[in-house]
């Protein structure tokens, strides 16, 4: 047997280990590590040059062993702030068992999620504060903040989901979320491939 969390709740009070229970896994993504994902590259390579190099997002995952019946669950943190025109975003991705759902919950902040399937439909929802989001099966997901403090985000996805990052790395997502007169607006992306 795979070792296994024991049943917990805790209060949410957005320190990581009371809302995870414990995490065993933790990354911290910077405008370094997403140059192919954010669409203004001269402003990218501006911000680079300038010796900035900030920190776009974080994550904390309780991962469970890559077993079908297990649930990975945790918290993504994205900061504040634009590049050129467009708010900073996660990567996002297709799930690499791509007939896997997943569920997201805005624990704090204001933020957009960006949805899309390789057939060329997309979507977007609100997703920030109390706002619960489902990404069906099939779906690339990119979550962006839209607000002026941190976004906190909880998901849950089946452990043998996996990712790919490839395809959007690749081709990117088919909307950008940019600011316009002070507030967000979805615009297509011109490079979408
Ligand atoms: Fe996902």
């Amino acid at each position: 047997m795979p070792e296994s969390i024991e049943p917990f709740s805790n209060s949410l009070n957005y320190r990581i280990r009371s809302v995870l229970g414990k995490y065993n896994l933790k990354a911290e993504i910077r405008l370094s590590n997403l140059k192919a994902f954010f669409h203004y590259k001269n402003d990218v390579e501006k911000m680079l040059a300038g010796g900035k190099d900030p920190l776009i997002y974080e994550y904390y995952e309780n991962s469970q062993p890559r077993v079908e019946g297990n649930l990975n669950f945790g918290v993504t943190i994205i900061y504040p702030g634009k590049v050129g025109k467009e708010y900073f975003l996660t990567r996002g991705h297709y799930h690499a068992k791509e007939g896997t759902a997943e569920v997201y919950y805005g624990l704090k902040g204001v933020g957009i999620m960006v949805l899309q399937t390789k057939k060329g439909e997309s979507k977007w929802i609100q997703l920030g504060q109390g706002q619960v989001g489902y990404v069906p099966p099939f779906w690339a997901h990119r979550t962006v903040n839209t607000g002026k403090k941190k976004l906190y985000i909880l998901f849950a996805y089946p452990s043998d989901s996996g990712h790919d990052y490839g395809t959007i790395k690749q081709k990117g997502f088919s909307k950008l979320v940019v600011e316009e007169r002070g507030r967000p607006k979805i615009v297509d992306n011109p490079s979408f491939t």
